[in-house]
């Protein structure tokens, strides 16, 4: 029912020069595969078919890495390390994908309007590749799918935080349905320290109605000059419903090098060897 998955990928990736300067930061392997893919498998696990990748500069290896490489097929043909291929294989054979540029940088939200020509009027869903999340029985893409299906509204993956790291996220507040669903009602990027308005943190998981392109065409730049896909969705949430789900399992903040080295020791445990 979503087939579509969108992925903002024209970021900089400042805090990893200087492996980011000319190498994007979502091909930093964590073990053996680059960032990007794990968010790819995340969501052809949700039964998502179609890859949609807002792009920047300096970002071919990432078209490159999800398209057939000849020389190296040949290459590898009937040798002992063909199987390393097999994953990227079936990768590249169960998805679509396609690019558009972005080309200011001009905030999440403004990366999420960038990409509306590939998405079209459909929901979909938007992975931020930097936030790996690992649940090796259900993917957090397909436990919301799964909720999507249900009541048929924006949701946001969320999950507690210590109080003095709120100002590094999107925040909510809102109403609890169950022990893991709240309806939001209030939504803040990057809250003033104290100024918070609860310790439950945006993740870089949502699916978003596509009505979200038409409040964000409208929304003013917020937080840090930029368009905040935060605010569109405070927006939406006020019109209609807006949910929060504290997903099942593990995330990693792959944007700080503290967050990447933990990944990499947990998937090189649970995931490489496993
Ligand atoms: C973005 C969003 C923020 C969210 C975060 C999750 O911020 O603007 O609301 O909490 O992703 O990773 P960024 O990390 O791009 O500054």
């Amino acid at each position: 029912m979503i087939k579509k998955c969108l992925f903002p990928a024209a970021g900089y990736g400042t805090r990893f020069l200087p492996a980011t300067k000319s190498m994007p930061k979502e091909m930093m392997p964590i073990v053996n595969k680059p960032l990007i893919e794990y968010g790819v498998d995340e969501a052809i696990q949700a039964g998502m078919t179609d890859m949609c990748i807002v792009t920047g500069r300096g970002k071919h290896s990432l078209m490159d890495h999800f398209d057939k490489n000849y020389e190296l097929e040949h290459q590898i043909s009937g040798t002992s390390k063909e199987a390393l291929l097999t994953d990227i294989r079936e990768v590249i054979d169960s998805a679509n994908f396609t690019y558009i540029r972005q080309r200011e940088m001009k905030g999440l939200g403004h990366a999420i309007l960038t990409g509306r020509e590939l998405v079209g009027d459909n929901p979909f869903a938007v992975v931020l590749a930097d936030d790996l999340c690992i649940n090796l029985e259900e993917g957090v893409l397909a436990q919301m799918v799964a909720l999507y299906k249900q009541f048929r509204c924006s949701i946001v993956a969320v999950e507690e935080v210590p109080a003095e790291e709120t100002h590094k996220y999107g925040v909510i507040a809102g109403e609890a349905l169950t022990d893991n669903l709240i309806r939001v009602t209030d939504m803040v990027e990057k809250p003033a320290p104290g100024t918070e308005p609860s310790n439950l943190a945006i993740i870089g998981r949502y699916i978003l109605t596509p009505d979200i392109f038409d409040i964000l065409e409208n929304t003013e730049p917020g937080k840090g000059g930029e368009i905040q896909i935060t605010d569109a969705l405070l927006e939406q949430a006020k019109n209609g419903c807006v949910l929060a789900y504290k997903f099942k399992g593990k995330r990693f903040d792959c944007g700080s090098v503290e967050g990447f080295i933990e990944a990499t020791n947990y998937c090189f445990e649970n995931v490489y060897k496993g």
